[in-house]
């Protein structure tokens, strides 16, 4: 028998965005979150160097907003910018009376008071920590208070397949589409269950797995933008895939991050002759916006036939390190490294998705009902390129205001829609699961050789003709197996790399994260334009429109 369930809210993901949200809800609303895996998965677990936030007198929200537009080379949203700085302090404050144990140091009153770093593209220390594992905390306290609200059920290892819209279950056109549910694969029974809500949102991450190097755990397949887009969403900026300068350099280590706070307490980068080199690409040096980091790294890399580079903080005392960054010294250890006393190689990895899903500040995509929060948004903060430490601050912000605005919309009353269950009469189990497997690989391998930190118009082609016989593959196989997760990912990443590159092709010029050898970067005082890609309508130079401002 088909399962069907039924929430007032449905959120997909449980990272920092999914789970604010859900507690902010969690007093107005029968609220479920789905995760893919078994455990706290996303990308939020995993965050080490901090939350930015105005907290200090010495700061400012002028100063903030100033980095945060220089960083986000001339595409930021100014209104996002000014709206998403001005509710930080409020949200590090809700964080803190929640019990997120973050570092603390003496005052000169005596009292403790918040320590903050630094990192890329900041003129002060205005990032709020737990010491190197700022994302272990924050989960870990969010998801202690919503595993006990009685109003939020969890369910792990349910991954979404795809959005149900009005309009594609026949129920009204295009132009009056809402978004009524999710169809569901439940990973332990594998059958596919359906969700029906009044609202739904997306707070499924980024898409940084479409590359073969990546600081992301497995889940950020994208999945997300993926759905939206089938449903009917505007995605915006996809060409702008933030890479980390410095994740570690050894085989085993999946691209383990080096938080930049290190370079922010003075770690220095080192060519491996130990000379240093990023003055000669900014004056800023090893605290430049990651875009610039990343390409001076890449650039010393190819020049020298390099594997890597070195980063090195072996100048400051080992009490310092090891109390400032004890998950990064004990991971380097167990690869051999002892970052108190040599330096370490490095390298960067893709880490970030700056483009997205098209909202506005309630986190509301082009469809009634259909919110989307955090990585996978476009709100208009980052730009083409992301300040560090500006996204645990959005997942909160957007978390914040997209409640208050289902709040609302919860006062009016209830329509109850049927919706058809997933068919699943026409397929059967693969038999060649290696085929997802295959595919997998070669997307990944050829996003980061040809659609990586530097691009041509030409590798763009060439990645472009392989991901659409990549697709009709996976096409085929969807249509007559029976999914599974892997399939699911596969065929979201697969749509995410098109979409990513269509969004590439369209930028005639050099920008932020964006750096093509055909075209020279933007000048500074140059228009931009932000790429925006809707479903239906092919891509051309058109889609380039004037900084979005978008939705009711
Ligand atoms: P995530 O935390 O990625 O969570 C996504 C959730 O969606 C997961 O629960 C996943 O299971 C679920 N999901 C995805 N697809 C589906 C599906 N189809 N069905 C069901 N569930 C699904 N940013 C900072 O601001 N400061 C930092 O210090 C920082 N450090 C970082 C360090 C690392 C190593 C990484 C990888 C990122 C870091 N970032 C940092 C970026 C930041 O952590 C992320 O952008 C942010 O955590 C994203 O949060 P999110 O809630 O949007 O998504
Ligand atoms: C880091 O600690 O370097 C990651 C910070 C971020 O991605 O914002």
């Amino acid at each position: 028998m088909a399962i069907s369930h039924h929430h007032d809210v449905l959120i997909i993901g449980g990272g920092a965005a999914g789970l604010s949200l859900a507690l902010r809800l969690a007093d107005h609303a029968s609220v479920a979150i789905i995760t893919k895996s078994p455990d706290k998965d996303g990308s939020t677990y995993y965050a080490q160097g901090g939350i930015s936030a105005v907290v200090t007198e010495q700061d400012s929200f002028e100063s903030h907003i100033a980095d945060t537009l220089q960083a986000g080379a001339g595409l930021c949203d100014p209104d996002t910018v000014k709206f998403t700085i001005e509710h930080g302090p409020e949200n590090i404050q809700w964080l803190q009376e929640l019990g997120v144990p973050f570092s603390k140091e003496a005052s000169p009153t005596g009292k403790r008071k918040l320590h903050l770093t630094r990192e890329g593209g900041h003129s002060q220390r205005r990032v709020v920590h737990a010491a190197d594992a700022t994302g272990k905390a924050l989960s870990d306290t969010l998801f202690n208070h919503a595993q006990h609200h009685k109003s939020i059920t969890f369910l792990e290892e349910h991954i979404a397949v795809d959005l149900i819209t009005s309009s594609k279950q026949g129920l009204s056109t295009p132009s009056n589409n809402r978004c009524i549910g999710a169809y569901v694969l439940n990973k332990r029974s594998g059958r596919v269950e359906t969700f029906h809500a009044r609202h739904l949102v997306l707070a499924t991450g980024g898409a940084s797995k479409v590359y073969l190097y990546t600081s992301n755990p497995d889940g950020s397949t994208g999945d997300g933008i993926a759905m939206a887009w089938r449903a009917g969403c505007k995605v915006s900026n996809l060409e702008f895939n933030q890479f980390h300068p410095t994740c570690l350099y050894h085989p085993e280590a999946k691209s383990f991050l080096i938080s930049e706070a290190v370079r922010g307490e003075g770690g220095r980068l080192l060519l491996p002759d130990g000379s240093r080199f990023m003055h000669r690409f900014d004056e800023r040096g090893e605290l430049a916006p990651r875009d610039i980091v990343a390409r001076a790294i890449d650039h010393e890399m190819k020049r020298l036939g390099a594997a890597c580079v070195y980063l090195d903080i072996s100048h400051r005392s080992a009490a310092f390190i090891i109390s400032h960054f004890p998950t990064i010294h004990a991971r380097c250890l167990e690869f051999g490294f002892d970052i108190t006393k040599e330096p370490i190689p490095v390298v960067p990895a893709a880490h970030y998705t700056c483009g997205g899903i098209v909202t506005n500040l309630q986190g509301q995509t082009n469809i009634d009902g259909l919110y989307a929060i955090g990585e996978v948004a476009q709100t208009g903060l980052h730009g083409a390129n992301r300040m560090a430490s500006n996204s645990l601050l959005e997942c909160l912000v957007f978390a914040e205001s997209a409640s208050q605005d289902i709040i609302e919309k919860l006062k009016t009353p209830d329509e109850k829609i049927e919706i058809a269950p997933w068919d699943e009469s026409r397929v059967t189990d693969s038999d060649e699961e290696v085929v997802v497997s295959h595919n997998w690989d070669e997307l990944r391998r050829f996003m980061w050789d040809y659609v990586g930190i530097v691009r041509s118009n030409k590798r763009l082609e060439r990645a472009m003709r392989r991901i659409n016989l990549l697709q009709h593959e996976i096409d085929e196989y969807y249509s007559n197996f029976r999914i599974t997760a892997d399939l699911i990912e596969l065929r979201n990443l697969a749509l995410v790399a098109e979409l990513i590159v269509r969004c590439a092709m369209d930028r005639k010029e050099s920008r932020g994260l964006h750096f093509s050898l055909d075209y020279p970067p933007a000048k500074e005082d140059s228009v931009a334009k932000n790429t925006v890609l809707t479903p239906g309508v092919l891509s051309n130079k058109n889609n380039l429109t004037n900084n979005i401002k978008i939705i009711k």
